[in-house]
């Protein structure tokens, strides 16, 4: 395994990428007044809610809330991993990642990477130049295809035979591990596809990681997949995708359908908008690597038992995913037809019509749901929210949960607020209203404390934590967000010129990490100048509540006949000089 990149390179890279570039780069950005403005990627919109902060180095949407650095602009627009986005920024600026961060793991899957890429590319050859090449050409001719889609989708031919691969490519240990070979328990090796129409699957970066292969004719099985390996993940990968995106980096909508000839089919009629699972039940890792890309995620079923099942499992998992302004909708097919047989009789033009007829997420969720319960009954009405519950709980907190939530109360006909204590238990559900009022005003519904504030300050310019030359009487001060507060002040002491990304990339992952970016985008209760005055002011006041606080318990003790000397003193004083700031 590669090493945890250190926080210092980090911190390093952040300072010296610029996030009005990398975005940029990406997206048309408007400056207005000290920031930048845009349409936001990650929800649809026709006012430009989206800003990039160039002195914070972040990106905020004042619309569906999404923010973050460079590093994870990288990751939720160009569905990057965490290392894949530091190296491509490390990368623009001329930084290398730290020798101990880069460990072996990587090396070793040079290797699966290179055998699988010669393996593509010998299949390829043999489509073009084996003897037996014929029947493998005809198939696909027969199946309406031409050669440019299947260059585009870099088809190619397993010749028969046991050992065209394992003779033509080394070492043997990685046509191995690459399930490109089998090797039985005597020692001895043979090819995994033989004879077959060969799909290669590919990655986000279009580097090969796997293959389908299709039997010539009515053999058994139909298709072939490569087991999963360590750069292989049937769950994780998507069947065209990588392909689709060659065409359009964000395509309106992206159909999943069931099958590689699916999706190759619809390219060559004229709608190279589809992905395939690969003979498995869609994940929640895929749904979310699609809306990464897209904003409307269409599923392509059968119309018949099994085809429901499998839509019905689909849409379990797609739910984790259903973070506002992202849609999901199931398409039926009539029985006994494919995408690629519908493509293929009636055009794209027909097979886009028909699109317009997929169900929305909800509709297929209650319909499904109500089929065998008799909700004009009382004992009826309870069932349902009992088997819509646990879905319901996969949702994430928005809109879209609170209108399938609205529904399930009209259809069951009791409150929304009763469903919501089911789902989540009574604070639960406070909670989540909170954050629900935060996302319909766009403005946090937290107080500006003085805490709160002075976080806020510190994080617009980190260099005001060496104002604070002592963290100790702030320890004593019981105040909500004080922990935080000092944790700010003390990871800036340490580093004196880390900057607000990297202050807020340390804070990933970690429970402040929410509060954090709220404060982060506070910029309306922030002065333009005068950032001093106002953060000693939000110290003294912090200092003053305290005061407070000990006078009062003073004042108890006080009643009670029980100061000591000391207490006096410190009584008298607090009374006379209430505002002593303590700094
Ligand atoms: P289908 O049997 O529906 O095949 O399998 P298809 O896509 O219509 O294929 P054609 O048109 O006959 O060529 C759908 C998907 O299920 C997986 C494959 O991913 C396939 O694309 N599958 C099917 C297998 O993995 N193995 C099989 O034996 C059959
Ligand atoms: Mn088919």
């Amino acid at each position: 395994m590669a090493g945890r990149i250190p926080d210092r390179f980090l911190d390093e890279l952040l300072t010296r990428v610029d996030i009005v570039d990398v975005i940029g780069q990406r997206l048309q950005l408007k400056k207005a007044g000290s920031n930048y403005h845009g349409l936001c990627p990650f929800h649809t919109e026709k006012t430009p809610s989206f800003t990039v902060a160039p002195t914070k180095q972040f990106y905020h949407c004042f619309g569906c809330g999404a923010h973050g650095t460079a590093i994870r602009f990288l990751m939720e627009y160009d569905g990057m991993g965490f290392r894949d986005a530091v190296e491509t920024l490390a990368r623009q600026v001329g930084l290398e990642i730290p020798e101990e961060a880069r460990g072996p793991a990587q090396d070793s899957h040079k290797g699966l990477y290179e055998v699988l890429s010669k393996a593509q590319q010998a299949y390829q050859h043999w489509l073009r130049k084996h003897p037996e090449r014929r029947r493998a050409v005809d198939y696909l001719k027969g199946r309406g295809l031409s050669g440019e889609i299947a260059a585009r989708f870099a088809i190619g031919f397993a010749p028969p035979g046991w050992d065209n691969i394992l003779r033509r490519l080394k070492p043997e240990s990685a046509l191995a591990e690459a399930g490109l070979i089998i090797r039985k328990d005597n020692g001895r090796a043979y090819d995994r596809f033989r004879d077959r129409i060969m799909f290669p699957i590919r990655d986000r970066r279009g580097r090969t990681v796997g293959f389908g292969g299709r039997v010539l004719g009515d053999g058994e099985p139909k298709y072939l997949n490569s087991p999963d390996t360590p750069v292989f993940h049937k769950g994780r990968e998507l069947y065209g995708l990588f392909e689709c995106l060659q065409v359009e980096r964000h395509p309106s909508e992206l159909l999943v359908v069931e099958g590689y000839m699916d999706v190759v089919a619809l390219a060559q009629f004229g709608f190279p908008r589809a992905v395939a699972t690969l003979g498995t039940a869609t994940t929640t890792a895929q749904v979310e690597a699609l809306f990464q890309v897209t904003s409307d995620v269409v599923f392509c079923f059968d119309g018949d038992e099994a085809g429901r099942r499998a839509a019905w499992r689909a849409l379990e998992n797609a739910l984790p995913a259903m973070r506002d302004g992202r849609q999901v909708r199931f398409l039926f097919l009539p029985e006994g037809e494919d995408p690629d047989s519908l493509v293929r009789s009636r055009g794209a033009e027909a097979f886009r019509e028909t699109l317009g007829e997929a169900r929305a997420l909800s509709d297929f969720f209650f319909d499904h749901l109500r089929e065998g319960v008799d909700i004009h009954t009382m004992d009826g009405r309870a069932r349902l929210v009992d088997a819509a519950a646990p879905a319901l709980r996969k949702l994430p907190s928005g809109i879209f949960r609170t209108l399938m939530v609205d529904r399930l109360a009209e259809l069951a006909r009791v409150d929304s607020d009763e469903i919501e204590a089911i789902l989540t238990g009574k604070q639960e559900a406070r909670r989540k209203h909170q954050e629900w009022l935060t996302e319909a005003t766009g403005k946090p519904v937290v107080s500006r404390t003085p805490v709160r504030l002075a976080v806020a300050l510190l994080l617009q310019r980190p260099s005001l934590a060496g104002m604070v030359t002592d963290t100790n009487w702030l320890r004593t001060a019981e105040l909500p967000g004080v922990d935080l507060l000092i944790e700010l002040v003390e990871l800036i002491h340490a580093k004196p010129h880390i900057s607000t990304s990297a202050i807020l990339e340390r804070f990933a992952d970690d429970p402040h990490e929410a509060a954090l970016w709220k404060l982060a985008t506070w910029e309306h209760l922030v002065p333009e100048s005068g950032l001093e005055e106002e953060f000693s002011g939000a110290l003294g006041r912090i200092g003053q509540l305290l005061a407070e606080k000990r006078l009062q318990y003073l004042n108890d003790r006080l009643q009670q006949g029980e100061l000591t000397p000391e207490e006096v003193r410190e009584w008298q004083e607090l009374k006379t000089r209430p505002q002593r700031p303590i700094h």
